[in-house]
């Protein structure tokens, strides 16, 4: 069940393009864990970028030359550089794209080497906004940026809320770059084979669960479980990508602070709190993912307030203890028409006895789709970047899903879930 590659980065050209916003004093660590990653890196840089960091910590980290406005016309160059480059690139990432930068592009001004090559290339672009609030709110950007969206080579990443370096708190702050290398990886996935993005979940909205949940003994004890996160995480971010409304109801996170930016978020602690939320969020999914670890015993009179003596602790919780209700079970009763579920089945055994285990599972809980994966092997489970498994669905479905990054997962998972007749 192992795939060849758990690296999605892994000898794919990338062009960092680096315009005139604060936010490109960031570029170069973007660099650094693109390398780390096992791209090929290239670097340009426009004049007023060039201002704020320097073209040498780009060339530096990329190990290549940084390129600039004055290589465009170069005799050096037997080709005109724009066109080589855009030949060059798998990708281009445009981190940060500042207002005027932003304005040339999606007007069709090729002014200027970024311009140039962001005109001529066909394949995917990243590109992640970053200017001042009252800039960001102008009707004139704002136009500009609705016409970038529309572009079918295209991932745009709108600037989050924070403290901004002209001290103004809102609106502008360039996406951390976690989140933008997220994007680059999506992008390869999202791409059709003439560069084309596909934003297929566009009109949907898809609920979805991730990480533990815990259940407290007394003020110092939990039970809880091994659950990361990332797959609900990853889920959530790879819809986003593709054009859903997002809602995700998480618990306590291993996962990096921004992969959740840009989505819509409810934390909680424990299941009560999570079924709250997935009865008034339900009615509004299309579909609707399970990739939480609901803990499996609470005490029934709730926590403890005093912490118990360990001499007294099986005596205190062992009548207490009850099993928690199954949220997805429930769930299914209240599905709405066209409305799709999927689970998550954390199983051990050998191949034939977690598909018959999942398979049993999935029929008890009336979901539609059910991801049965091993948590007994090298890189599946809890804890690991990759995961594979079986995908069960109605009338003896069975897909494989061959050990992959848990973002791939994702992607073939939302594949799975609109050919399952979701509805609008
Ligand atoms: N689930 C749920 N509520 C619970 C337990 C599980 O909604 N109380 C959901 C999980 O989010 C997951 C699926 O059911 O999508 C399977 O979870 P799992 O823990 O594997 O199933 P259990 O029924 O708890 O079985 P086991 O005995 O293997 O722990």
């Amino acid at each position: 069940m192992r795939s060849k590659s758990t690296n999605l980065l892994k000898g794919r050209k990338i062009l960092v393009a680096a315009s005139g916003s604060i936010a490109a004093v960031k570029t170069p660590l973007l660099v650094s864990s693109l390398i780390k990653s096992g791209a090929e890196v290239r670097c340009l840089i426009t004049p007023s970028a060039a201002r704020l960091v320097s073209p040498l910590s780009l060339a530096s980290l990329s190990r290549n030359k940084c390129f600039q406005e004055e290589d465009q016309w170069s005799p050096q160059q037997a080709k005109p550089l724009h066109i080589a480059l855009a030949e060059w690139a798998d990708l281009i990432v445009v981190a940060p794209l500042s207002a005027s930068s932003l304005a040339r592009w999606s007007q069709g001004l090729a002014e200027g080497l970024l311009a140039s090559v962001l005109l001529a290339f066909e394949k995917p672009i990243v590109a992640a906004a970053a200017m001042n609030t009252g800039m960001w709110g102008n009707q004139a950007i704002k136009g500009n940026w609705e016409r970038l969206k529309t572009f079918n080579n295209l991932l745009c990443l709108e600037p989050s809320e924070g403290l901004l370096a002209c001290d103004r708190v809102g609106e502008g702050r360039m996406v951390s770059n976690e989140l933008i290398q997220l994007a680059i990886e999506s992008a390869f996935l999202q791409a059709s084979s003439e560069g084309k993005i596909t934003k297929d979940w566009t009109g949907l909205r898809l609920l979805t669960t991730s990480g533990p949940t815990v259940e407290p003994l007394d003020p110092a004890r939990l039970l809880t479980n091994r659950s990361s996160g990332k797959m609900g995480v990853l889920l959530a971010q790879a819809a986003k990508l593709r054009g859903a409304k997002v809602d995700l109801i998480h618990g306590p996170l291993q996962t990096p602070e921004g992969f959740l930016e840009g989505l819509t978020t409810y934390p909680i602690t424990n299941a009560n709190q999570m079924k709250e939320l997935l009865n008034e969020l339900q009615r509004s999914a299309n579909a609707v993912v399970m990739a939480a670890a609901v803990a499996d015993l609470r005490l029934q009179r709730g926590q403890n307030n005093k912490k118990v003596r360990k001499e007294e602790l099986l005596s205190t919780i062992q009548e207490d203890l009850e099993q928690v209700p199954d949220l997805l079970k429930e769930m299914a009763t209240k599905r709405l028409p066209g409305q799709v579920l999927l689970g998550f089945a954390a199983l051990s055994g050998e191949d034939s006895e977690i598909q018959k285990l999942g398979e049993m599972k999935r029929a008890q809980k009336d979901c539609d789709l059910l991801m049965a994966n091993p948590i007994d092997r090298d890189g599946q489970g809890f804890e690991v970047d990759t995961n594979g498994g079986w995908l069960l669905g109605k009338n003896g479905l069975v897909q494989l899903m061959p050990v992959q990054p848990k973002l791939q997962l994702a992607h073939k998972l939302l594949d799975a879930l609109l050919l399952s007749g979701l509805k609008n």
